[in-house]
């Protein structure tokens, strides 16, 4: 068999231990041709592929990124991809295509499979938000940088006694900010899944100070949002068509506590730092035994098809399932993190 696989959308770490397995498992244990899509779908669209051997994925189990390269999705192209895809199928001579890719990724990977493309898709995403799915690989490597994070502004805030907020990454889902503001126990974790008022914040900062403890950490997803009226200080600044501009909710928080509670607040904003970097030894499993079972899905004809975590074993769903709703944070876990405002 001779199979195309790609990589979408934003990076992971975890990313090259799917592509490392895929070719190991193929190559090895199949007999197959495996070739790799530079840059996504746009690889597979204009024709940039490289054939991917035992050489070819040599010492990329432990690196962060896509030796492939990744890119966002453009619709267009994409709906160019669904109508020719048994053209491009012909063209490069594959048997199956695996994209591993986040939600559009797979909503791609489901327009070509419906269009009669063979696909088989990896999910991946380090916001964990994939409900098909019970975890994606680069969660815990996100997770793990955040808590760092949160463990380091610990002790800095102490020292100057001040109120740090960590903003990390998860626009509609908090699951990092749940896991991270549990390991690295923040006095306060606020996530998209619930509007916080900065009331109770203020009340937990004072409090904390009352009895001593003169600092604080707050944990705020990226993608997290105040109640109603409940920040009047922090205004953005106002753009030239008289719009409020904020660089993020961690920024727009550090004011308005720091005016609220007249202590130094501190905003610190991780970003891309915690999608770099190697993965951590539970993402590079998880994503070696994925690489593994979209190989065995592909030889046995299983298309249409997703590779995902159900317990501990490893389940092929369909991709359709992928799609249909984000992976949010219940109330019952936030419940157990106690600190979730
Ligand atoms: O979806 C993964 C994610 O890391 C989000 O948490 C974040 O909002 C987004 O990607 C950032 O995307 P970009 O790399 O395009 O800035």
């Amino acid at each position: 068999m001779r199979i195309g696989i790609l990589t979408a959308g934003g990076d992971c770490p975890g990313l090259n231990a799917v592509i490392r397995s895929v070719v190991h498992r193929a190559v090895v244990g199949h007999g197959d041709e495996v070739i790799g899509f530079e840059d996504g779908f746009k690889g597979l669209l204009d024709g940039h592929f490289r054939p991917l051997d035992l050489n070819a994925v040599s010492g990329i189990l432990a690196r962060g990124g896509t030796i492939l390269g990744s890119a966002r999705l453009e619709r267009d192209r994409l709906r160019e991809a669904a109508e020719n895809c048994e053209e491009l199928a012909r063209r490069y001579d594959i048997d199956a295509l695996i994209p591993i890719g986040g939600e559009g990724t797979l909503t791609a990977a489901r327009m070509l499979s419906d269009a009669g493309m063979p696909v088989v898709g990896v999910p991946k995403t380090i916001d964990n938000d994939i409900s098909a799915t019970d975890r994606t690989f680069g969660f815990d490597t996100a997770v793990g940088v955040a808590t760092e994070a949160i463990d380091r502004l610990k002790t800095t805030a102490e020292s100057h006694q001040r109120v740090m907020v960590v903003e990390v990454m998860g626009r509609h889902a908090g699951w990092i900010a749940l896991e991270s503001g549990m390991a690295g126990g923040a006095h306060g974790i606020c996530l998209p899944e619930r509007p916080f008022e900065v009331d109770d914040l203020v009340k937990m900062v004072e409090e904390r100070f009352a009895r001593g403890k003169k600092f604080a950490v707050i944990c705020v997803a990226e993608g997290a949002h105040p109640a109603e009226g409940s920040m009047p200080y922090a205004k953005g600044a106002i753009d030239q068509y008289g719009h409020e501009r904020f660089q993020g909710i961690g920024n727009r928080l550090a004011v308005e506590l720091e005016t609220r509670l007249g202590k130094e607040a501190r905003p610190v904003i991780l970003g891309h730092v915690q999608r770099g970097g190697t993965p951590t030894a539970y993402d590079r499993v998880l994503a070696t035994r994925f690489g593994w079972h979209a190989v065995e899905a592909v030889h046995r004809g299983d298309f249409g098809r997703m590779t995902a975590l159900r317990g501990t074993d490893i389940a092929m769903v369909p991709l359709a399932d992928a799609v249909t709703q984000l992976k949010r944070v219940p109330v019952a876990r936030m419940d157990e993190a106690e600190s979730v405002f």
